[in-house]
């Protein structure tokens, strides 16, 4: 039975997802949150579909046996194919793509550009999103990085690795500021915000919009509707599974400032068949 005690779930395929859970504990610090990263397979934007529903529904398995009160799916790119995850949960699920599309219809900006996984990008899912929630007709153009959440994910805090950060930011955002003149940009991967400090400084007149905040937002917005928000004020706790690398994903919660990190616990990862 599901009540205000319950925890809430987040998933991403690797670290991206802490940019939510760090926006959650922002405005719900009261909140338990149970945390799934799937660093056995990050990054998701170079596999195939199949795969990426596959991987998707095993932490989507794993958090309802947790018996969570909301899912929050951090990860864009898992958020392209969540119909097909959906029935694996019997709570709400909030999707970032959801969220990045929301944020936009609530900002004047034309056109707008958004940065994400090659898999995002190809599968269309923000231009068609943001046009479906747009009360007015915006071009929507969109660009797909094939390094660049596999470089955050390995590379926070690395001054080598931030350079190459840069580079791939250069490369693929370059065009669509200083060509296109995007008026802002979307940050299409949950990783990506984990290095708004370095977009900032490249492109210090863009305003960035990151989706965490809405989903933080329309989780609130929920919990409170439905009577299901935990009382108390700043005593939730996180508790993190990584198929990965558990000493990594203890370092990157620190490095990216979460709070009240309960435990990090290895949990074995789904086996792909090649
Ligand atoms: N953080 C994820 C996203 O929002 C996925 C990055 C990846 O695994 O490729 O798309």
């Amino acid at each position: 039975m599901l009540d205000r005690n319950s925890p809430v779930g987040v998933l991403d395929s690797g670290i991206g997802g802490f940019s939510v859970v760090r926006q959650v504990q922002r405005l719900l610090p009261g909140e338990e949150l149970i945390y799934f990263g799937d660093g056995a397979h990050v990054p998701y934007g170079n596999h195939r579909e199949e795969e990426i529903v596959a991987m998707a529904r095993y932490m989507f398995s794993f958090l309802e046996s947790r018996k969570i009160k909301a899912l929050l799916v951090a990860c864009n790119t898992i958020s392209c194919v969540v119909g097909q995850c959906r029935d694996a949960v019997s709570c709400p699920v909030f999707n970032a793509v959801q969220a990045g599309a929301d944020a936009v219809a609530g900002i004047q900006a034309d056109p707008v550009g958004v940065i994400s996984t090659v898999f995002t990008h190809n599968s269309r899912i923000y231009p068609k999103k943001i046009l479906e929630r747009s009360p007015k007709k915006v071009v929507v153009l969109s660009c797909g990085c094939p390094d660049l959440a596999g470089l955050v994910e390995h590379s926070l805090g690395d001054p080598r690795g931030m350079d190459q950060v840069e580079e791939e930011l250069r490369r693929e955002l370059g065009p669509m500021v200083e060509r296109d003149k995007i008026q802002c940009c979307v940050l299409g991967c949950t990783h990506y915000p984990l290095v708004a400090d370095r977009i900032r400084r490249l492109y210090p007149e863009l305003p960035l919009i990151d989706p965490a905040e809405e989903m933080a937002r329309s989780l609130a917005d929920y919990l409170e509707r439905s009577d299901l928000a935990r009382e108390g004020r700043g005593e939730g706790k996180l508790t993190i599974y990584t198929t990965g690398d558990v000493e990594e994903y203890t370092l990157r919660a620190r490095q990216v400032g979460l709070e009240r990190v309960d435990s990090v616990q290895f949990y074995p990862p789904m086996e792909l068949c090649s």
